[in-house]
């Protein structure tokens, strides 16, 4: 339960690997309080957890379960803590994380290790804190900061939050001897026992911040409520603790059972689940130090980055000198801005670039675990230069293909080792993005590909295994649902009004300033290509290709869509858009006619639903889950609202079936209808 240690009770919280306050650990702790509340051996109680975690808060998994409801809540443990009457002092190293933090702040001082990493992040999982945080932490470190802590969910080092309050005391070293040294202090009694709950803070001045910081809410902050909730539950940390108390659990408990909130947990299970192989899939998995990327354009580029701040050296390839300075100059720019923002140690940057080299000359392919192709986007380009990789890269080399739509295996047939490659198509920028569809080709070797998905971890990113098929998982969808976009424009709505629909739903972005962000040229160029194959009973919309005629290609050339001044695209269309959008419907034989934002949201993600019903019934995507995790940190789909397969999961079976019905309908021929249940049945 504890042992005693200079007459000073020590707890151990002992629930590896996090010490997550489940049900077991929170009795724990409340009877070891009890009891040395009583043990008259004893005169301060010291809570310390592992060298990884004193607590990283709650069992996710074990919200809105039945355990939630049984005693001692966290609630109970802190308010067990609050009437002791003898001091209690937290030891704080690893994490101390939502509920793990809350449970540091009842105790009467906190010592920490200077490497702890504290914070609450329960806005993440579209909640606040519910035991205690919004009411005990703005005592201790005033309404401003704490405000700032709590919304952004950020974590940060003991270091940093010294100078705040939070800490009573952080060490590089003998945590527990300055906790014990601490707690023996605070028992001679020379002062009463500090509890946050007894500060007072003013409460014209608490009002009038959280007033303030209420009209400061942009309306994309107002789309997750948990954003207000915070708010809310400060707005109440002045005046009397328990009411305050009362306050913050009654919005924590609201927030629980909402729909965001069930949405960024499921999030949170998906990714986790995401990054594993199936089972079935598991193998041994090549080593990986060094990596050759061929391509040192847009996406090699940041590739090489992301490989190079995970630690790999890198051998950059390119077909000229010119093209070699110019890729190598986009690395060094992006570590010099870096370095000059502040966002990164010299030291830091300086050893990353020391682990590039450059060069023209691809025998030097022979010396990588790995080559990563990052040419132009043409399946006769990316094949000849696989037939130089394959005569140079060493036996056993993992090669990858960063194709965005291009076919696997076709690339792979080229070359003498098909067994040896997969594709690892990363998201722009490639240094950025978290998402990584790893693509399985039919010859694929299973340690290939289990070295892909551990490639991606190493680089820090969320790979998702997606099977060989036109635009993988994310690009397959998201072509559907801007395809049914490009519809409603024919239908009679204007991009802004379909943009603006599915930002208010969540959308990072609407489908048009999409476009005109990546530049339409690329999509016209493709739908040229696939011109002589298009069947005419295809409904085909034309608009995108009047726009670049006229030479709209984007905001690069100042207009597309939109026209742009500066990169702000104005508000509404301008004539030229207007007179696309009527003359394709005139081709089509529309009369136009208003949609409204609900018609233009259901449309948009029953396209999305539709398809990835149909890549799970081909065997495309392998786990539900996979294609909304995707969607959501790749395509700009609301975290919040947990990607298109949960967003379908949540809406009325019946007006799902009838939508899809409508969408049939609209899309016409060619349109295939998938079966709804591979998605609604689990
Ligand atoms: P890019 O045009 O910026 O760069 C391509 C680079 O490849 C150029 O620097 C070119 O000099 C080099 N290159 C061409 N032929 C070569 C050869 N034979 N040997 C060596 N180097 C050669 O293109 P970007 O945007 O970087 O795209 C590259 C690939 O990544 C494409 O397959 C694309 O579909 C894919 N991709 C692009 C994304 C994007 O948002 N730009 C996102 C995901 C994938």
């Amino acid at each position: 339960m504890y042992q005693v240690q200079l007459g000073v009770a020590v707890i151990r919280l002992d629930r590896p690997p996090v010490n997550s306050l489940g049900h077991g650990l929170r009795q724990a702790i409340h009877v070891a309080v009890v009891a040395a509340q009583a043990d008259a051996s004893v005169c301060a109680l010291v809570l310390v957890g592992s060298d990884k975690a004193f607590s990283a808060g709650a069992d996710v998994g074990e919200f809105g379960q039945p355990a939630q409801t049984a005693f001692p809540l966290l609630g109970d443990v802190l308010s067990r803590i609050d009437v002791c009457s003898k001091p209690v002092v937290a030891a704080i190293s690893g994490v101390a994380l939502g509920g793990g933090l809350e449970l540091a702040l009842a105790c009467h001082a906190r010592v920490a290790l200077a490497s702890a990493k504290l914070g609450l992040p329960e806005v993440k999982l579209g909640l606040i804190p519910g035991s205690g945080g919004t009411q005990r932490l703005p005592r201790l470190i005033g309404l401003v900061a704490a405000h700032k802590l709590i919304q952004s969910g950020d974590v940060q080092t003991a270091r940093q939050l010294e100078s705040t309050g939070l800490l009573d005391q952080v060490v590089d070293s003998g945590l527990l001897e300055a906790a014990i040294a601490m707690a023996l202090e605070l028992s001679t009694g020379k002062s009463a026992l500090p509890r946050a709950r007894d500060r007072q803070l003013n409460v014209q001045a608490t009002q009038a911040f959280i007033d303030e910081q209420c009209t400061k809410l942009t309306p994309r902050q107002r789309q997750l409520p948990a954003n207000k909730a915070v708010l809310d539950a400060l707005g109440a940390c002045a005046g009397d603790f328990d009411k305050g108390m009362k306050t913050e659990r009654g919005l924590f408990l609201e927030l629980l059972g909402s729909t965001s909130a069930k949405a960024l947990r499921y999030q949170f299970f998906a990714e986790r689940e995401a990054v594993k192989l199936p089972i079935t899939h598991q193998a041994e998995v090549r080593a990986v130090t060094s990596v050759g990327i061929v391509g040192a354009g847009t996406m090699g580029a940041g590739i090489a980055i992301s490989v190079l701040d995970a630690g790999l050296k890198v051998i950059l390839l390119e077909q000229d000198d010119a093209a070699l300075q110019r890729g190598y100059a986009r690395v060094s720019e992006h570590y010099a801005g870096r370095v000059t923002a502040g966002k990164l140690k010299a030291v830091v940057a300086a050893a990353n670039e020391s682990r590039l080299h450059a060069t023209t000359d691809w025998t030097q392919l022979n010396q990588v675990d790995m080559v990563i192709e990052a040419v132009f986007e043409e399946l006769s380009v990316k094949q000849e230069v696989f037939k130089k990789i394959d005569a140079h890269a060493r036996a056993g080399a993992v090669l990858a293909t960063n194709t965005s739509y291009l076919d696997v295996d076709a690339i792979a047939s080229v070359t003498r080792r098909p067994q040896d490659l997969l594709g690892l198509h990363f998201f722009s920028p490639a240094n950025v993005m978290k998402l990584l569809e790893v693509v399985r080709g039919t010859q694929t070797a299973p340690d290939v590909l289990a070295t892909g998905m551990a490639f991606g971890r190493a680089l820090k990113k969320t790979p998702v295994q997606t099977g060989n098929a036109f635009g993988f998982i994310g690009n397959r969808i998201y072509n559907a649902y801007r395809k049914q976009c490009e519809f409603m424009l024919e239908e009679g709505a204007l991009p802004e009004e379909v943009d603006t629909a599915l930002e208010d739903f969540g959308f990072a972005m609407g489908p048009f300033k999409v476009a005109d962000l990546s530049g339409l040229d690329i999509a016209w160029r493709m739908r040229r290509a696939q011109a002589a194959t298009r069947d005419p009973r295809e409904r085909y919309v034309g608009i995108l290709d009047t726009l670049c005629e006229h030479g709209r290609l984007g905001r690069k050339t100042g207009a597309g869509y939109y026209t742009y001044t500066d990169g702000t695209p104005a508000k509404s269309v301008d004539a030229v858009v207007r007179q696309a959008l009527e003359e394709a419907s005139v081709r089509r034989g529309i009369q136009r006619k208003a949609l409204t934002p609900e018609t233009i949201q259901r449309r948009a993600l029953l396209a999305m639903v539709n398809e990835a019903a149909l890549l799970l019934t081909e065997g495309v995507a392998t786990r539900i889950s996979d294609v909304d995790v995707v969607l959501v940190q790749g395509y700009g789909f609301a975290r919040w609202q947990g990607g298109p397969i949960f967003w379908a999961r949540q809406q009325e079976r019946s007006t799902l079936q009838a939508g899809m019905q409508e969408l049939a309908e609209k899309s016409g021929w060619g349109f295939v209808l998938a079966d709804l249940e591979t998605i609604l049945t689990i």
